[in-house]
């Protein structure tokens, strides 16, 4: 009998969709195989291929006790296909099929849209990784070494698992996908990644963290609103993929308000109690408060043009049609077919922003995008706890929506992070306080040395509270292969 909850290892790829009786995908995945450890093994620099690395490797995808803790070289990290158990006589949530089975097979009127649905969020996943890869290098300390590896081994997770479903539900062309997947590269001028955010840089460890803590989190709300599809397959993968997503966010909040401790801790000892005397506090080998706040600027921006237009009728059909949820569906209480219903969402009359209501349907792009915010601003009250701590006076804050956008009705308006429109010279003399400027990365790579030595952390960022896995603070995270 199939297990479905214990991951079987009877053939090359670890999985729990019973692959060694499905010999057309297992055959299609095996060849899929070396491409994809070619593209790891260009990625990743050749130091920390052989470095033994402390990582968790899910064994089974029951929520209690899925992972086992082990040192294992990277390149021999078992990836597979894990999908969460499936729910007996699971029903579509929403949209037009609301109530009907969910579907085992893809509907062929919506293979497009799924196929387009399941290719974007699959590109997102080598994009990370490939913005991150230079980043072992500098890594503060062997822990922050270790879970920078962890998040990248599970993005390369979560591509195998886009790619699965590819390959077992849309034949040829899915195979072409699967493919192109490993052919896009973040960054690249011929062949980007699909999603702006995906093709900037990740310079510096404050990016990296900034990075877990707002895009990670835009994965998250993606694949919570996935979770919901009518396409079962699709559904159990996200589920699966948001047990893993839940680390990266964690790696995203802690080292941010470690980065701000250090920083405060350093300004106590130092007694500077000004937060602008930015030349004093960066001469204590720590990255000032206002840096700190520019970064999230920055990444918080970006992650909210994935949400795309406000208005949007891609959105509405593909909740209409029962593939994409919203987040939370089965908890909210309504109708879950939003027909008559309204939604508030942000527009601009003129120069001036309002509160536009317009038909539910159409704004499912704010909505998540608003729950997105919501969820976001968490953390950002947990990291001005640690300031206030201190007993300085400085509050992180997320800026304004219609600040530095790219995409929807505020894209390439001269917005302040305050949300007022201002002078196009005054936005640009503004954009020195409010974006990092070249400066700002140079002073804070000036910081990104790497510290090899277990237990040891560089100056600009606090150690854990806890270790991995309860481990010890002095445990050697990374067991550093040198050549
Ligand atoms: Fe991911
Ligand atoms: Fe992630």
């Amino acid at each position: 009998m199939l297990d479905l909850i214990n991951v079987s290892y009877d053939t090359q790829i670890p999985n729990n969709v019973g692959l060694s009786s499905d010999k057309r995908v297992l055959k299609a995945l095996e060849k899929w195989h070396p491409g994809y450890i070619n593209w790891w093994n260009d990625l990743i620099p050749q130091n920390f291929q052989e470095s033994m690395v402390y990582l968790r490797t899910a064994v089974s995808v029951d929520p209690k006790g899925w992972a086992k803790f082990d040192y294992v070289k990277m390149p021999e990290y078992r990836w597979g296909v894990l999908l969460a158990p499936q729910v007996e006589d699971r029903r579509i949530p929403m949209g037009e099929h609301l109530g009907e089975p969910a579907w085992q097979e893809v509907p062929g009127e919506y293979r497009n849209l799924l196929k387009r649905l399941i290719v974007i969020q699959g590109d997102t996943e080598p994009g990370s990784v490939e913005q991150q890869r230079f980043l072992g290098l500098t890594a503060p300390s062997l822990y922050d070494m270790r879970n920078l590896f962890q998040v990248n081994v599970e993005e390369g997770r979560h591509l195998w698992a886009m790619v699965y479903l590819l390959q077992k539900y849309f034949g040829r062309d899915g195979r072409e996908e699967a493919n192109d997947l490993l052919i896009r590269s973040s960054g690249s001028e011929e062949a980007p990644r699909m999603l702006g955010a995906f093709n900037e840089e990740t310079p510096d460890w404050l990016s990296f963290f900034m990075f877990t803590y707002f895009t990670d989190r835009d994965g998250k709300m993606q694949l919570e609103s996935l979770a919901q599809s009518g396409f079962d397959p699709l559904s159990r993968t996200c589920r699966f993929m948001l047990t893993e997503e839940a680390h990266h966010m964690f790696v995203g909040e802690t080292g941010v308000g470690r980065t701000i401790q250090a920083t405060c801790e350093a300004m106590k000892t130092a007694g500077i109690s000004d937060p602008y005397d930015i030349n004093k506090v960066r001469d204590l080998g720590v990255i000032d408060l206002p840096t700190i706040q520019k970064k999230l600027n920055l990444h918080y921006t970006l992650s909210l043009d994935l949400f795309g237009q406000e208005i949007s009728t891609n959105a509405a059909n593909a909740f209409n049609q029962g593939i994409k949820g919203r987040y939370m569906e089965m908890r909210l209480k309504d109708d879950h077919r939003l027909i008559n219903d309204t939604y508030n969402v942000l527009d601009l009359d003129g120069d001036k922003i309002i509160e536009k209501e317009v038909p539910a349907l159409t704004a499912l792009n704010m909505r998540l995008r608003d729950d997105y915010v919501k969820d976001a601003a968490g953390g950002v009250g947990r990291w001005n706890k640690i300031i206030d701590k201190h007993g300085i006076e400085y509050e992180m804050k997320l800026p304004h929506q219609a600040f530095n956008r790219k995409i929807g009705v505020f894209s390439g308006k001269n917005f302040d992070p305050d949300g007022n429109l201002v002078s196009g010279a005054a936005y640009d003399q503004g954009l020195t306080e409010w974006l990092p400027t070249h400066a700002d990365g140079d002073f804070i790579q000036s910081l990104m040395k790497p510290i090899h030595e277990p237990g040891v952390y560089a100056s600009w960022i606090a150690p854990p509270k806890v270790g991995i896995d309860n481990k010890p603070g002095d445990f050697e995270y990374v067991k550093l292969h040198m050549a």
